[in-house]
């Protein structure tokens, strides 16, 4: 059974936002493995040789997660995190040479040229065949010079760790060199970041999901549990929401339980515990979540607002507080710091305060494009829906897809690594 502890994120304390980021990262997604998963069962037939990847990364869980996929196609993933919290995954990067935890996200020219003098004779280094950078993803500007392969899949707004205007115009010149090399890949491991880029740099990412097998459980009810309300760090607005959901509930007569995920768990939960709940409702800090994809492939009923609601409590509230940097920053922009490359008619994704920009963006988030989430207009229209909903009935539908979408992402790596191998 996989053990997951929750973090804080006091994220107000930071002064600066280079230490906003350090916690932000490794927690975005608040479900951290601490057991290192056992080998899939599938292996792929192939006939290209074993492939060997390098990784230093801010986040443990995508990295864990590719990792657990690529055991099927009998790849070996050096994985020197860089992350808070990699000693739950026992992935700390000990011996890495120049980059550590406080200079690895934004890098100085320096630094960089010291990490390929550091490394261009090493032997380990020899064996790699790719890189592959999530988190950054701006870090395999780092691996440019190596002039091997590089897998970038964006898992969050891609100008992380490269804030300022010159910065940012730099990663983007190197970011399309990247992208005119066939050999390597640009991916996004859901559609809002995918979208992003393309807006700010023409390329259009492929989208390569996270898959999160290694949870290794399915939805399985247990009778008198609550549907668990996902966490919200906006707490003014979630006292409202709870508030507001508990009178619903008492006007409709239902007879239903809910609770606060992090009321009920505290700081600690297996996976089997959430997937023992009937269901869980949504209102979303982010745009793409870890902990959503993980909840998803468990086969588990979700409840979002409509993205009308959404859209509203966003402007009113600024609920999905981690969508934008400069919101994560406490500085929440009517305009990005770069200009789009799309053209007027596409509105600025950085915008906050213009509610057709915020809900054009919006439609791009995972819990607008995938299939079998429910939702609702008020917490009168939740209840009803939390009330009738066919939750075996959702559950099965989604098992369905989820079967499919592994299938077609193993067929998405093994082009990949076919690409990488004929390199
Ligand atoms: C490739 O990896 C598999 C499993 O990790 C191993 O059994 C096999 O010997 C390796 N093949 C080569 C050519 O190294
Ligand atoms: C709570 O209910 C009040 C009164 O109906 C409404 O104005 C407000 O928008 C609701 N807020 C939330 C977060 O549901
Ligand atoms: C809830 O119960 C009360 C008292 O039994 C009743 O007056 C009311 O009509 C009920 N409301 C609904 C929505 O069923
Ligand atoms: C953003 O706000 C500034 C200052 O209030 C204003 O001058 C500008 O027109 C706004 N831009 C957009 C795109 O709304
Ligand atoms: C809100 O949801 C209810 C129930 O699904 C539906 O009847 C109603 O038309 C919706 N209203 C809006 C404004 O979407």
């Amino acid at each position: 059974m996989t053990s997951i502890r929750l973090s804080r994120i006091p994220y107000r304390r930071f002064k600066t936002m280079r230490q906003l980021i350090m916690v932000l990262l490794s927690i975005s997604s608040f479900l951290l493995l601490i057991n290192l998963p056992q080998k899939p069962q599938t292996i792929i037939k192939r006939s290209r040789r074993n492939l060997t990847i390098w990784s230093n990364d801010f986040h443990i869980s995508t990295i864990q997660d590719v990792k657990y996929q690529l055991q099927s196609f009998n790849v070996v993933l050096i994985d020197n995190s860089l992350s808070n919290h990699c000693s739950l995954t026992k992935t700390c990067a000990e011996k890495l040479k120049v980059l550590n935890k406080q200079n690895g996200i934004s890098p100085t020219i320096k630094e960089r040229q010291e990490f390929y003098e550091a490394y261009k004779n090493d032997p380990v280094m020899n064996q790699v065949d790719a890189f592959i950078c999530f988190h950054p993803t701006a870090m395999c500007e780092v691996f440019m010079p190596f002039n091997r392969p590089l897998i970038i899949i964006a898992s969050t707004r891609y100008e992380m760790g490269r804030f300022s205007r010159e910065e940012w115009t730099k990663w983007n010149k190197n970011f399309r060199l990247i992208a005119l090399n066939p050999r390597n890949i640009i991916a996004a491991n859901n559609l809002y970041d995918a979208e992003y880029i393309r807006y700010f740099t023409g390329i259009k990412p492929i989208i390569l999901p996270s898959l999160c097998d290694y949870t290794k459980v399915s939805y399985s009810p247990k009778p008198g549990r609550s549907f668990l309300i996902a966490t919200i760090f906006k707490q003014q607005f979630r006292s409202e929401f709870i508030f507001n959901l508990t009178h619903s509930i008492q006007r409709l007569n239902s007879t239903l339980t809910v609770d606060y995920l992090r009321s009920l768990y505290k700081d600690h939960y297996d996976y089997s515990d959430i997937a023992g709940h009937p269901g869980m409702i949504y209102v979303p800090y982010q745009v793409s979540l870890m902990s959503l994809f993980e909840q998803y492939r468990m086969n588990i009923p979700l409840f979002f607002p409509s993205i009308d609601l959404l859209t509203e409590w966003h402007y009113i509230y600024r609920v999905i507080d981690q969508r934008t940097w400069d919101d994560v920053n406490s500085q929440p922009s009517n305009t990005s710091i770069i200009p789009g490359v799309l053209g007027v008619e596409v509105p600025d994704p950085n915008n906050e305060f213009d509610r057709k920009a915020i809900r054009y963006w919006l439609q791009f988030s995972d819990f607008y494009q995938w299939p079998y989430i429910t939702y609702f207009n008020s917490t009168d229209d939740l209840v009803e829906k939390l009330m009738h909903a066919n939750l075996d009935e959702i559950s099965q539908s989604m098992k369905i897809y989820n079967v499919k979408l592994k299938e077609r992402l193993y067929e998405q790596w093994e082009d990949i690594l076919r690409r990488v191998d004929a390199n």
